[in-house]
């Protein structure tokens, strides 16, 4: 990488700053003065700004409550999106891992390592993700049967895999899934002949929604939570 980028990735200066640091002789490579914002650093070069190492800069994991009304998009013409709620520098390179409809609540997964992302979202990872799910029509005693055998989605060849649930009263379920299929949710209780009025996400694998987090809040992961992921 460049070295002005690599200054600007590791720390919270822009490009202009590196390249003005590396001109007044503050940036050096092995203990040597860098003269030059284009050369190339490779792994293990110590690199200092005005005497203090830096190391490349570390990735990012966040856990956003998500309220309604926000897209799960990096960007959108027309409402605001999560990454919009966030205060973070280099903000474009962040990825949302596991979308959530736009009126759907909680647990969003928000990182600039695209290998983190893929592992908690590609088709094959089959990680758990729980919702709470409110129903227009009452829970009936033969969905955990329908829900453990695989649901058939309209207009799809495979049954779902099969999915848990717990009861929390009568219009309401804890409902756990491993897939990620476009409205899973929404299309799973249309198949039982119901229909989802209220879908919060409060956990995916092992990372709980933070209670402390206000709708539109987020934080860090902690390293228990990012190394949860494999
Ligand atoms: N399933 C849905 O239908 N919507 C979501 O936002 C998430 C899962």
């Amino acid at each position: 990488m460049r070295l002005d980028k690599y200054i600007s990735h590791a720390t919270d200066l822009s490009r202009a700053d590196a390249k003005r640091l590396i001109k007044n002789g503050a940036v050096c490579i092995d203990d040597e003065i860098a003269t030059n914002a284009g050369q190339k650093i490779t792994e293990g070069q110590d690199v200092t700004v005005e005497g203090s190492t830096i190391s490349k800069a570390k990735k990012r994991y966040f856990m956003l409550n998500k309220p309604a009304g926000i897209v799960s998009v990096t960007k959108d013409n027309h409402n605001p999106t999560a990454i919009s709620l966030m205060y973070e520098h280099r903000s474009e390179e962040l990825q949302i891992a596991g979308r959530l409809d736009i009126d759907t609540t909680g647990l969003l997964l928000i990182t600039d390592d695209g290998q983190w992302n893929h592992r908690l979202t590609s088709p094959r990872s089959n990680c758990s993700k729980i919702y709470l799910v409110g129903l227009g029509e009452p829970v009936t005693p033969d969905y955990p049967e329908k829900l453990a055998a695989g649901v058939l989605l309209e207009g799809e060849k495979h049954r779902c895999m099969p999915a848990t649930m717990a009861t929390v009263d009568d219009h309401s379920l804890n409902l756990t899934i491993a897939e990620g299929k476009y409205h899973q949710v929404k299309r799973m209780f249309a198949a039982l002949g119901n229909h989802v009025v209220s879908l919060h996400r409060f956990q995916v694998g092992d990372i709980i929604l933070d209670p402390a987090l206000e709708p539109g809040e987020y934080r860090p992961l902690t390293d228990a939570e990012v190394a949860s992921i494999l």
